[in-house]
């Protein structure tokens, strides 16, 4: 199918690398000839990592290469696409400039998906001829790697708009999940800043380190919520009585330690230096081959995620 990335940054560049790994041919576009060299630059060397952690041969990598092209129109990009991806910066009068542009040539019935991280999508599609195709598509950086997609609807999104949505995703080897209602943060960031505000609230009351702490969540919960969530977690933690028994069997304790947990609506203000002092002597303590310093943990980092990528069949 052909599909189109519009505004081929940082997630435009990576979704449409994903489009075409997925199969399909991918109008990446760009502004300016400079920014669609960046573009395809970063596309280059995020399948030669691929290639390098054994996930494609140099055969394939050049097919999905193939499948690639470089385009400064969104008349071209999106002309007869069936699936349209924006990735265009943060800010409704950008999204409202580039949704006008798109549905001045895309095909009337075409998904439009944007990958906004926090804006509305009734309010992005509040000037567009057809607001009930459009849906919230939001990625985890890089959407090339990590499957989540979290996909949101507008007042006036329809819900064939949503299924074409999840159906496309899906047979990319993404993982949509749907909102039933417009959430600020989504889920997966309100669930991060959850946990991480009993991260800071432990550093800071001189319970454990920063390091001690990120050891816990990678050796403890974190290393089984790469394998199942957490809800699953506790069905199998509560034995025959599941989930149910697990949260009755352990009420009172846990109320005693919700009751002892941060609940700030805001970071103290010490927070951040407290945290950045933190990782420096965490990274300083760190061999070199697991990564301590930005470069080496990004590529451990993307390294360990294509094997759990592998672990599940998402690559
Ligand atoms: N970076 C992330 O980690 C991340 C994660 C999830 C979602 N997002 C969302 O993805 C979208 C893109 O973010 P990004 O990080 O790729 O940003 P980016 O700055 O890398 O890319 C933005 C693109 O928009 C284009 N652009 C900027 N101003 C424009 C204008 N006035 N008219 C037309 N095009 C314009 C730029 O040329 C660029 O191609 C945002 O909505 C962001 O919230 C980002």
């Amino acid at each position: 199918m052909k599909t189109a990335s519009i505004c081929a940054g940082v997630i435009g560049y990576s979704y449409a690398l994903k489009f075409a790994m997925g199969g399909n041919e991918v109008w990446a576009q760009n502004r300016t000839e400079k920014s669609s060299e960046l573009a395809k630059e970063r596309v280059r060397e995020s399948l030669n990592s691929l290639v390098t952690n054994g996930v494609y041969t140099e055969e394939q990598e050049k097919e999905i290469l193939a499948r690639i092209h470089f385009t400064t129109s969104v008349k071209e990009a999106v002309k007869d696409a069936g699936f349209i991806q924006e990735s265009s910066t943060e800010h409704y009068d950008v999204k409202h400039e580039i949704v006008k542009q798109i549905e001045e040539y895309a095909p009337e019935d075409t998904v439009i998906a944007s990958s906004t991280s926090g804006l509305l999508v009734t309010e992005i599609a509040k000037y567009a001829r057809h607001p009930e195709r459009f849906v919230g598509g939001h990625p985890y950086n890089p959407p090339h790697l990590i499957p989540l997609v979290e996909i949101t609807k507008g007042e006036k999104t329809e819900d064939w708009a949503v299924e074409k949505a999840k159906e496309f995703y899906k047979g990319i080897g993404m993982e949509p999940v749907v909102l039933q209602k417009e959430a600020l943060g989504f889920i997966c960031n309100r669930l991060q800043m959850a946990l991480y505000r009993e991260v800071v609230n432990l550093v800071l009351s001189g319970v454990c380190t920063v390091e001690d702490a990120d050891k816990a969540v990678t050796f403890g919960p974190g290393i089984r919520w790469g394998i199942m969530g957490p809800s699953l977690v506790f069905e199998l933690g509560g034995g025959q009585h599941g989930v149910a028994g697990l949260m009755t069997h352990l009420h009172d304790s846990i109320s005693l330690w919700l009751n002892d947990m941060a609940d700030w609506k805001e970071f103290p203000p010490e927070t951040a230096k407290i945290l950045q002092e933190g990782v420096r002597a965490e990274l300083a303590d760190r061999p070199a081959e697991i990564g301590n310093t930005h470069e080496s943990l990004e590529q451990y980092r993307d390294k360990m995620l294509i094997e759990m990528l592998k672990l599940h069949k998402k690559l």
